[in-house]
């Protein structure tokens, strides 16, 4: 699949079949993460490959909008060091995003998990803290998503419902 067509094909997939994710195409992916760019050429960010079952289903506890991580065949925390760089939160979301069309282009389905959330510093810390605990995370560490991954379990063709093109994208003026 092309890059074109990773992007305009990826969806939230919340519900996997019970194979499990090659370590080969887990580096696949984790390749295509060290190759996103990074503010300042900082690199603050750090990755946690998850595949046994009992931290897959740990982490699918970390909040209300995360259950299906109890069908993913492994999860990816997107993790980074705030001290090393300003731009560590806008790192994290570039790599993820390219773990999330990596995955499409590999036909493997993905969704997105929220840890941080900016209006919410307690609610974030409770979540960070659970996922900090589930993988031995390093209290110098970050850790504003966590990806959960595996072969699709249904098909999704239609995409979320977006607001109108025209009243999102301008040109030469708003
Ligand atoms: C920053 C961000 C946070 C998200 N958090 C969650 C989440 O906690 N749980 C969840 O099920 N989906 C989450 N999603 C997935 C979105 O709900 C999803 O991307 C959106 O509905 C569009 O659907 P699509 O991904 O299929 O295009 C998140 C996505 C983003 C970009």
């Amino acid at each position: 699949m092309d890059a074109m067509a990773a992007i305009h094909n990826r969806r939230s997939i919340k519900q996997f079949a019970s194979n499990p994710v090659s370590r080969e195409t887990l580096e696949k992916l984790l390749a295509a993460a060290y190759d996103a760019p990074s503010g300042a050429s900082n690199y603050p960010c750090r990755f946690v490959v998850v595949t046994e079952r009992d931290r897959l289903d740990r982490l699918g506890e970390a909040h209300p909008h995360c259950g299906w991580l109890k069908t993913a065949q492994a999860g990816i925390i997107v993790a980074a060091d705030a001290g090393k760089s300003r731009y560590w939160l806008e790192d994290c979301c570039v790599a993820a995003q390219n773990l999330w069309v990596a995955a499409t282009a590999m036909g493997l389905g993905m969704a997105w998990s929220a840890i941080y959330l900016s209006d919410n510093p307690e609610e974030t810390a409770k979540r960070e803290g659970h996922v900090r605990q589930v993988v031995a995370l390093p209290d110098a560490l970050r850790a504003p998503i966590v990806l959960g991954l595996g072969t699709p379990d249904y098909q999704v063709s239609e995409r979320t419902k977006r607001p109108p093109m025209a009243d999102v994208m301008h040109w030469g003026k708003y």
